[in-house]
């Protein structure tokens, strides 16, 4: 219905730049929770937030991350064929030290994103819109976290 229209629409250009976008709202991200750094163990070689949102390993992770949105946006018609894949990416990011309650963090910071990148675009059908298949996303992480 709406809520796919709007989330497909607005992806189709967001999605061809995923990693300056994925990078904005990491940057958010840090400046919510800057604790959040620590958990990249390789955020020991950076002097500040700004050389750890370039350095290969966090562009790696927002790319990463990207990807995941991108494929969540590609099954909006059957958000449950990831299932599989979320419950053990819930699980590899309670490995890594990072609590539910963060993942919330990123969706606050995704819809940041969402905000500075699509202007007068961005409404709050479509914020919302992002919301529900992000929450659908994070559920099944976190169903996979507490496994
Ligand atoms: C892997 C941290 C949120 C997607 C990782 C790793 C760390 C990490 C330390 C392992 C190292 C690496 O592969 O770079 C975090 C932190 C987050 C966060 C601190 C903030 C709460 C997310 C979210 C997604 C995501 C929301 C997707 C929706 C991935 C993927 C991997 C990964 C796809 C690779 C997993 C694999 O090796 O198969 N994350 N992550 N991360 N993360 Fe995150």
């Amino acid at each position: 219905g709406k809520d796919k229209e709007l989330i497909r629409g607005s992806w189709e250009s967001l999605g061809k730049n995923k990693v300056p976008h994925g990078v904005i709202m990491f940057s958010r991200l840090f400046e919510l929770d800057p604790e959040l750094l620590n958990l990249f163990n390789y955020s020991t070689n950076c002097g500040s937030t700004q050389d750890c949102l370039s350095s290969p390993e966090f562009l790696d992770h927002v790319t990463k991350v990207m990807l995941v949105i991108d494929a969540a946006v590609n099954h909006l018609d059957d958000l449950h064929s990831l299932e599989d894949f979320l419950l053990n990416l819930g699980r590899k990011h309670q490995a890594v030290g990072v609590s539910t309650q963060s993942f919330a963090v990123v969706g606050e910071s995704l819809l940041y994103m969402l905000q500075c990148s699509l202007g007068q675009a961005y409404t709050a059908a479509l914020s919302q819109a992002w919301l529900n298949m992000y929450s659908i996303v994070v559920a099944a992480m976190s169903r996979g976290w507490a496994k």
